[in-house]
């Protein structure tokens, strides 16, 4: 149940930070923040700089996320290969794509570093995908087995 939850919050939060950088993209407001790891004023959020602020804010919260529920699922002895093999591929693209985003604004927006970003980002959705789907397969499984 824990697993099924962590992975499908994961799934959400990572959703959300897809749109949020398609629309720091759409609307140019990338390099507001321009350097790493920290906006201009550290911690605090600005006016200035608030789109892209809560880019990284929900990138470092999708890390977290990422590398949690594959600690869960590798920890588990129930979790199935399968689930082991997408959530371990989701931690190296999610650590691959925040290093990424922080090459992306020193490189000002390379554009074949922008869309590089935006691939890695649709593996990363993907290998989260399938391991909340693996994730509520087997809770299913164990649901049956309780039941019989
Ligand atoms: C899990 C982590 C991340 C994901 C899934 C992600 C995803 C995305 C996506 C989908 C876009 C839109 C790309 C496009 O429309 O072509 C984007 C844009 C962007 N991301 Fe990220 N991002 C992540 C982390 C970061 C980090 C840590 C930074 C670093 C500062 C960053 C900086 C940017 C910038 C500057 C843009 C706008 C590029 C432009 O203006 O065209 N991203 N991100």
């Amino acid at each position: 149940m824990l697993l099924q939850a962590l992975s499908f919050s994961t799934l959400f939060v990572l959703f959300s930070l897809i749109f949020i950088g398609g629309y720091v993209s759409a609307s140019g407001v990338g390099l507001t923040c321009p350097d790493w790891p920290l906006c201009p004023q550290g911690l605090l959020p600005h006016e200035d700089f608030i789109i892209e602020y809560i880019h990284r804010s929900v990138a470092a919260t999708t890390g977290v996320l990422v590398v949690a529920t594959m600690a869960f699922t590798l920890k588990s002895k129930a979790a199935p290969k399968s689930i082991k093999i997408t959530s371990i591929i989701a931690a190296g693209a999610v650590i691959g794509q925040i290093a990424l985003g922080a090459i992306v604004i020193v490189e000002r927006l390379h554009a074949v570093l922008v869309t590089t970003h935006l691939g890695l980002g649709i593996v990363l959705f993907s290998m989260v995908l399938m391991t909340a789907l693996y994730a509520y397969r087997l809770e299913g499984k164990k649901a049956l087995a309780k039941a019989q």
